[in-house]
């Protein structure tokens, strides 16, 4: 899927396929350098997070597994609560792992504040984040986001596994949606 296929659709591309892989490949040598000599268990967080899994985690030259964890904020609206329910849980035991949590984006940061603290008690050797991209908002949750691809503006975005009603998510760059999509 690329720029012609959603044609009208977008206000304008936030970041392009190769500013979103340039910083990748930046993020990866700098886990590389903080992991040296260590094994890395990636958690990705369904679904917005299989893009920038499958990117970052074969920019990787540290050994590491994958494993997936789904979830869902309770609460009405867009808006997460900061209350959430686990639909798929880790295949994994975490005892003494060092765990990386990688996660499309951080809006409020309460899904990943909630998320951490449970695989906390989990007993892992370790526990970190990487994100590609962090809305203002975040900054406000006391969330220890170790690696950050990008700081966007406070604007609903799509593309690299980001949707708007499931739409989206193959698009190789992240954009901003025009209003009239979401009935504006
Ligand atoms: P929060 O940090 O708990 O507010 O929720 C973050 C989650 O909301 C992300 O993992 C995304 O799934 C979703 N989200 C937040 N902002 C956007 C956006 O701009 N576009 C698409 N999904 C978003
Ligand atoms: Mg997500």
């Amino acid at each position: 899927m690329d720029a012609h296929d959603v044609e009208g659709d977008l206000e304008k591309i936030l970041l392009t396929e190769e500013q979103i892989q340039a910083r990748l490949t930046e993020m990866a040598a700098a886990i590389d350098a903080d992991y040296k000599g260590q094994e890395i268990l990636l958690i990705g967080v369904l679904r917005g997070a299989i893009m920038v899994m499958a990117d970052l985690s074969r920019k990787l030259h540290t050994p590491c597994e994958m494993d997936w964890m789904a979830v869902s904020s309770y609460g009405s609206g867009t808006k997460s609560s900061g209350v959430v329910r686990i639909l798929k849980d880790l295949d994994t035991d975490l005892e003494g792992r060092h765990v990386l949590i990688v996660e499309d984006i951080i809006d409020s940061g309460l899904t990943l504040s909630w998320l951490a603290s449970n695989l906390q008690s989990r007993g892992p050797a370790s526990l970190s984040i990487a994100a590609l991209l962090r809305k203002p908002e975040a900054t406000k949750v006391q969330v220890p986001v170790r690696y950050v691809g990008f700081d966007i503006p406070n604007e609903f975005v799509v593309g690299y596994g980001l949707d708007y009603a499931e739409r989206y998510r193959t698009l190789p760059f992240v954009g901003l949606l025009a209003p009239h999509v979401y009935g504006a």
